[in-house]
């Protein structure tokens, strides 16, 4: 178990880390994990192991919406409660294929930025807006550039795997869109909740990150699963409009592809 509090991230705006085993080596921030540049032989595993991580990471936070949440309504309980079942069948697959590729358990640091950020906020509609509608909707243009790219190399397993799991990720964003919407509708303290959130996690984000994980990459808007994730076409297009101009990601789509 590691809380992985380091003097570079400000203790205010995170919650402590979720436990992981001794197998597991936990960095604070994205520059202590192996970033092997592209091209490297290992690029290729490490980030099975990585992204097998965040899916746990993903778990942790909607089990974190159950546990801190409990008069929700019934409906969203249900869809988070499924959700942990995706993250935890996401996090099987990518373990299963980074072991079958020769990798082994605890082999590079993992970074649990997504918990730490997520479990930090408290309303349930901020943890939705960051979690599900910026950082899985993120994921989503990501899974969309790695199906393509698995598809150049005739990597048929990870093809299946990452359209396996871009469906389960549409689900997950689009209950958040619909339940969001709904609750900005009929409470108008969760717009203030939601700008807390976006603007406590953006400043949480930049210090994991750093500006040496966003620079220069860049996945396309993947609008078709955007659409089907709930957000309107207004906001799709402005998806699109926004990665075709940036030069780096948002600083709330993190470097990972589900
Ligand atoms: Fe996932
Ligand atoms: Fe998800």
């Amino acid at each position: 178990m590691s809380s992985e509090t380091t003097p570079t991230l400000d203790p205010s705006l995170f919650a402590d880390g979720p436990a992981r085993d001794a197998r597991f080596t936990v960095a604070a921030r994205w520059v202590d994990c192996a970033n092997y540049p592209v091209g490297h032989p290992l690029r290729a595993i490490e980030f099975l192991h990585r992204q097998m991580n965040e899916e746990v990471d993903s778990l942790e936070c909607s089990a974190a919406n159950l546990r801190d949440f409990p008069d929700a309504a019934w409906e969203l309980r249900l869809a988070l409660a499924r959700q942990c079942a995706d993250e935890a069948r996401h996090a099987a697959m990518f373990r299963r294929i980074f072991e079958r590729r020769g990798g082994r358990l605890g082999q590079y640091p993992v970074l649990n930025f997504q918990y730490r950020i997520v479990a930090h906020i408290p309303s349930l509609v901020g943890r939705l807006a960051i979690q599900n509608r910026s950082f899985e909707a993120g994921g989503l243009d990501a899974i969309a550039s790695g199906i393509e790219q698995a598809r150049r190399d005739g990597d048929e397993d990870l093809v299946e795997l990452f359209e396996a799991q871009r469906a389960d990720e549409i689900s997950h964003v689009r209950f958040a869109n619909e339940w969001i919407n709904a609750s900005t509708q009929q409470n108008p303290r969760s717009v203030l909740d939601i700008g807390l959130a976006l603007a406590g996690a953006s400043k949480a984000f930049h210090q994991v990150m750093g500006s040496e994980a966003t620079e220069g990459v860049n996945f396309p808007a993947d609008g078709a699963a955007r659409s089907e994730a709930g957000f309107t076409d207004s906001e799709v297009g402005l998806a699109i409009q926004l990665q075709t101009q940036q030069a780096g990601r948002s600083p709330l789509d993190p470097p990972r592809r589900g």
